[in-house]
């Protein structure tokens, strides 16, 4: 019999809805003024983002239609494939049935663009020219630079110093696509000044990017900001991920026992995720669900859950979630999508509801995984996929051990082309697994925000 090795969807299959798990799980605590320690309203969110996409973030319906010129652009890469790993099956000697979604398949390689084209959408609908924004491993800021280009916004990206510096062609892409990417902490805003005054070769980090970010937009009134994760909205138009995934599970006549998700702001974890969590919660069949962390920057498995800041200069409403601090540094490991202080409210919702797991694994271990699964399945995994692989294999590997079979399903966010350096330095025994530092963690804890009760 053929052994099918991937399972795919016409066109015609693109859901024509997001799915919003806020209509299925109990509301999670309120976004708060940091003034006031009150719950804000949408007015307060307008100077930075367009009304649609302030509404999403504050719905409760739970089908949020797709308008058709953003399934128009989805059509370009998507429905995305669903592949069986059976080679990485046959070398682990596992009974588990592993699948994979391939969302590297989109033109700038990850899962971004299924929110970055519809965010570009709704601005270009409300009139809006210029769009800011942060990136860490400069998957985000290309996705963006590419929905600009398709809608006509101009986008300023600031990237983060240790990927502009390891990344020359993620700068050169986001170029291509007509975007400007600045290394982040920049000379540009008042927060980057005054960290690069106190420290001028500071490595940068996702809160402090998108603080530039957000002071640009703030200040400017022909300029919006973009965040490629953590917020409601961003992780809604993900669901398009785990709504295909349903489907092609169903194709293949399995469902999944566990799913896996690597998580930097939550993104992709909730895209995978969501829909599989939403079914179960209407009565539907169990499955594990775990978020895969960084070791280097824990913020589900060694984070807080209380308010804070969502970037370091402090110019964010509060939101609860699992946090490491809002002045945490992490240290410049690889995978620079997954350097964020925080983690994704509504993930960090479902993690305090018990609903889902966390797991932090170590940089070195996840590029071992990751050149496995490049040896068995041909595609060479962003450093941020690695975590997800990592995991998937252990639970492999594990059902092996316990003589079970298992169905594992994880997301592959983004392929590794623009990562080779760091490719490269791991065959030189170069990387290491990178620590960071306790008394820091310590002292970003002891520095949260106090909220009214
Ligand atoms: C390929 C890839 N996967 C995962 C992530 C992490 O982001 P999120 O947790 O929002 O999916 C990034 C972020 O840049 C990324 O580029």
């Amino acid at each position: 019999m053929l052994e099918v090795s991937k399972y795919q969807l016409g066109e015609d299959r693109i859901p024509k809805s997001w799915y919003n798990i806020m209509a299925d799980i109990p509301p999670p605590p309120p976004v708060l003024h940091p003034g006031t320690g009150q719950p804000i309203g949408p007015d307060a969110l307008a100077p930075l983002f367009p009304m649609a996409l302030i509404m999403q973030e504050v719905s409760a319906e739970r089908a949020i239609e797709i308008p058709d010129p953003v399934r128009d652009v989805y059509r370009m890469w998507r429905p995305t494939p669903l592949h069986r790993a059976r080679r990485l099956e046959k070398k682990l000697g596992t009974n588990a049935r592993i699948f994979y979604k391939y969302e590297g398949v989109s033109p700038p390689g990850s899962h971004k663009p299924n929110t970055a084209v519809a965010q570009a959408f709704y601005n270009s609908r409300e009139g809006v020219k210029k769009l800011a924004t942060e990136t860490g491993a400069g998957q985000w800021g290309s996705s963006l630079a590419f929905a600009g280009a398709l809608f006509g916004i101009h986008v300023d990206v600031f990237m983060v110093r240790v990927s502009y510096d390891q990344k020359p062609y993620r700068r050169a892409l986001m170029e291509t696509y007509g975007a400007r990417c600045v290394a982040s902490p920049s000379n540009e805003t008042e927060a980057g000044r005054a960290i690069l005054a106190k420290h001028p070769d500071h490595p940068g980090s996702l809160g402090i990017a998108i603080s530039e970010a957000v002071e640009v937009a703030a200040k400017r009134d022909d300029t919006k900001y973009a965040l490629g994760s953590v917020l409601n909205h961003v992780l809604l138009h993900q669901t398009v991920v785990g709504q295909e995934a349903m489907k092609q599970c169903e194709m293949a006549g399995d469902y999944p026992d566990i799913i896996i998700g690597c998580a930097g702001g939550g993104s992709n974890f909730a895209g995978i995720s969501f829909p599989f969590l939403g079914a179960q919660l209407r009565g539907g069949q169990r499955a594990r669900v775990i978020a895969v962390e960084p070791a280097a920057c824990p913020s589900l498995t060694r984070g807080e859950y209380a308010y804070d800041f969502g970037d370091t200069a402090h110019l964010t409403p509060l939101v609860k979630m699992y946090t490491l601090g809002s002045s945490f540094t992490p240290p410049g490991f690889h995978a620079g999508g997954l350097r964020y202080h925080g983690m994704a409210p509504l993930v960090s919702h479902l993690k305090n509801l018990g609903l889902i797991e966390a797991r932090a694994v170590t940089q070195l271990r996840c590029f071992e995984a990751g050149v496995q699964f490049a040896r068995t399945e041909g595609i060479v995994p962003a450093p941020e996929s690695t975590h997800a692989i990592t995991v998937a294999i252990e639970e492999a590997v594990r059902a092996r051990e316990e003589g079970r079979s298992r169905v594992i399903l994880f997301n592959l966010s983004g392929h590794g082309h623009f990562d080779m350096q760091a490719y490269t330095d791991y065959f030189a025994g170069k990387l290491e697994d990178q620590h960071y530092d306790e008394a820091d963690l310590a002292e970003a804890l002891a520095a949260l925000p106090g909220v009214p009760a």
